[in-house]
């Protein structure tokens, strides 16, 4: 009985300050191996006339240990911090960046809408492209300098397959496979064997147009040309085409736009002129429609071909070719929220 007293008043006193403590308490008295349970096998020592006391004092002894050691626990679990870090979860969140679009993608984008409001639906084709639908439909000379190495990067020679050096191969594909009437819109990425400046890449972006059904005139192609300059750059800007040369198109043109950094007076942009070119464009020569399985003395149409890049420039008044593929974000995130 006084053994009972005894580890009663252990239990009392024992201190518990941390898990090792706590551990320290279980062994020292709920354990199999512990003070109390050597206690209980002693129950044959004691006369039988106490033996029941005894039991009773002991049993409660270990009630009174589950009870201490059950507190304990849950003060120290209590105590321990939810997360072990010092992380401050009451630190107010980060903002998320939102990314957006590439200018170069918010241009070809906005282009293409403008030809679309008109009727125009978008076409691609592939970036690897067969010499047929890139130089020999389109009624380029068998010696004609783009065929070369020097302007053109090839993948396969006989049969020459190349990047793609512009997007009129699309139309060629897009006549191929439909009947007039016809009105495109192809946006897409060319390559050319260029060194890189200010003002060239060896990766541009271009959007052809292609409208081919009867009676197509050249007047047509003049207004939807100048419909289009004025949708882009504003009301106030002026068009104007000077005679050119491309094997697909004849008659052929190039279109250039009032510059619209100076207002016509003479920048670096327009190299003091005061016009920006931004297309070139011509009636489609019978040539080509009669490649492309189009009736030559039936049907006419226009084509053109606008440089994005030189466009993203007019519009938003950046000087360098090169920032458009640097990825830098301090000048992309200039056009955040466009
Ligand atoms: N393919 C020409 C180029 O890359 C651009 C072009 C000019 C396209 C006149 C046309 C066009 O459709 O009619 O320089």
């Amino acid at each position: 009985m006084s053994k009972i007293e005894e580890i009663c008043a252990e239990i009392e006193q024992f201190k518990v300050e941390s898990a090792e403590k706590l551990e320290n308490f279980r062994l020292q008295f709920l354990s199999k191996k512990s003070e109390l349970q050597s206690l209980l096998s002693e129950i044959k020592n004691v006369p039988p006339e106490e033996r029941k006391t005894f039991g009773q004092k002991v049993n409660e002894l270990k009630q009174k240990a589950q009870q201490y050691y059950d507190e304990y626990k849950a003060k120290l679990e209590e105590s321990e911090p939810v997360v072990a870090s010092n992380n401050d979860l009451t630190r107010p969140a980060e903002m998320l960046e939102l990314g957006a679009a590439h200018p170069i993608s918010v241009v070809m984008n906005e282009v293409c809408e403008i030809f679309e409001s008109i009727g125009f639906t978008r076409a691609t084709g592939p970036e690897i492209e067969d010499d047929w639908h890139l130089f020999t439909a389109l009624n380029f000379a068998p010696d004609h300098p783009a065929r070369d190495m020097q302007d053109t990067f090839f993948v396969n020679q006989q049969p020459d397959i190349a990047l793609r050096t512009h997007t009129s191969s699309i139309q060629v594909r897009v006549m191929e496979n439909q009947k007039p009437p016809i009105r495109v819109i192809c946006p897409g990425r060319v390559f050319r064997n260029e060194a890189i400046t200010s003002r060239a890449h060896c990766m541009f972006h271009q959007i052809e147009g292609l409208y081919i059904a009867e009676n197509v005139s050249f007047a047509e192609m003049k207004q939807t040309l100048m419909f289009f300059a004025k949708k882009m750059f504003g009301e106030d800007t002026k068009i104007r085409l000077r005679p050119s040369y491309f094997p697909f198109t004849e008659p052929s043109a190039e279109m250039d736009v009032s510059c619209n950094i100076c207002g016509g007076k003479g920048c670096t942009l327009c190299k003091g002129s005061g016009w920006v070119e931004i297309l070139g464009c011509g009636m489609v020569d019978p040539n080509v429609l009669d490649n492309c399985g189009i009736d030559s003395k039936k049907y006419s149409g226009y084509a053109f071909g606008l440089g994005i890049e030189r466009m993203t420039q007019v519009k938003y008044k950046t000087n360098d070719i090169r920032l458009f593929f640097e990825n830098d974000l301090r000048f992309l995130q200039q056009f955040t929220g466009m």
